[in-house]
């Protein structure tokens, strides 16, 4: 089977696509930018060995660049796209929502698009929890009211679900969107709290606090999120008629700022040095799955615990240079 990855480079597609390069009878096929989001050089870092050993075909390609695209789908066939490419992060993408809207909601539509053109049935969007605001209703599941988004991010992975949808229903797509909860583990973006945090913490330099530290997060382990991801693609390669599907993918277990850097403070044996700082704007109070569907549909299992993750976390941190 063909699969094409896209963000195949960044921190939850680099780790996909090692897992999925482990089943011979497939062919991985990855596209990323290397925008300088963060570092490039991590990115290509990602995935050198892959490429090295012969295991996946790279396209250094702009998702919102269609030509380009379409010339890479008039050359190769795919079985089904593993969409995780996109401006990730809720704080930037207040300062830059062109550009969120651009690359996350053009860029899918390309995809879609092409999709289409090119007949490849089976299609997953990475989608986040972020579409579920400030959704009050805890766990969050798939069937709550979600038109409510407050970031511009948010919004893009809304208007992307919708799309989704849109092509399932004139073309007969076969989608699941994934809605990942705050996802962490080796190679995790550095603009993500726990990495930040850890780096920060190790050099004995402040942490930024924004609120009292009692917001709350649903942490998911990246073994966890590429378990969920395999296990809908199984899933829809299985279904004999088109299929459109939501799953929440998280660890559902809801867990206190506080509480988790005291965890980083416990696996670094060092001590934060706390500022606090006022709640920022689009970040929500609480994220917490709802997995049953997940469970149900895909046998999803989260296996990986906060208190083990964070652990794994930060050996990978200090072993690969604080990188
Ligand atoms: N990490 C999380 O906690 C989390 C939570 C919810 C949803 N998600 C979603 O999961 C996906 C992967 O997230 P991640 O944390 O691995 O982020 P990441 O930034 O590490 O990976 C995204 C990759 O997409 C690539 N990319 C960005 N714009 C592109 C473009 N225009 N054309 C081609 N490639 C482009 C980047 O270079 C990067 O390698 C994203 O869609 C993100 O929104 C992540």
């Amino acid at each position: 089977m063909n699969i094409l990855v896209t963000g195949a480079a960044g921190f939850i597609g680099s780790h996909l696509c090692e897992a999925l390069s482990q089943n011979e009878a497939d062919q991985i096929f990855c596209l990323d930018n290397f925008n300088d989001f963060y570092d490039p050089e991590i990115k290509r870092r990602n995935i050198r060995d892959l490429i090295e050993l012969n295991q996946v075909t790279l396209f250094e390609t702009d998702l919102r660049d269609y030509d380009q695209l379409k010339s890479i789908f008039e050359t190769y066939s795919f079985d089904i796209i593993i969409h995780l490419a996109a401006m990730a992060g809720v704080r930037p993408s207040i300062e830059q929502p062109f550009l969120y809207t651009q690359v996350n909601i053009i860029g899918t539509q390309h995809l879609l698009d092409l999709s289409k053109d090119f007949n490849v049935p089976h299609f997953i969007f990475g989608s986040s929890s972020s579409v579920y605001g400030e959704n009050k209703k805890v766990p969050f599941s798939e069937d709550d009211f979600v038109d409510h988004p407050i970031s511009p991010y948010a919004a893009t992975k809304k208007t992307s679900e919708l799309l989704c949808h849109t092509y399932h229903h004139l073309y007969k797509l076969n989608i699941a969107c994934l809605r990942f909860f705050t996802v962490y583990g080796p190679r995790q973006r550095p603009d993500l709290a726990i990495h930040k945090f850890t780096r920060l913490i190790n050099e004995g330099i402040a942490i930024p606090l924004f609120g009292d530290g009692t917001t709350k997060r649903d942490y998911t382990y990246v073994d966890d999120i590429v378990d969920g991801t395999i296990r809908t693609m199984t899933w829809l390669l299985a279904q004999t008629d088109p299929a459109y599907m939501i799953f929440n993918i998280g660890e559902s277990q809801t867990v206190e700022l506080n509480y988790l850097v005291s965890l980083i403070e416990k696996a670094l044996n060092k001590k934060a040095i706390i500022k606090h700082l006022p709640h920022q704007p689009g970040d929500v109070p609480l994220t917490y799955a709802s997995i049953d569907k997940s469970r149900k549909f895909l046998g999803y299992d989260p296996k990986t615990k906060i208190e083990e993750g964070i652990p794994i976390f930060v050996k990978w941190f200090l072993e690969s240079n604080n990188l």
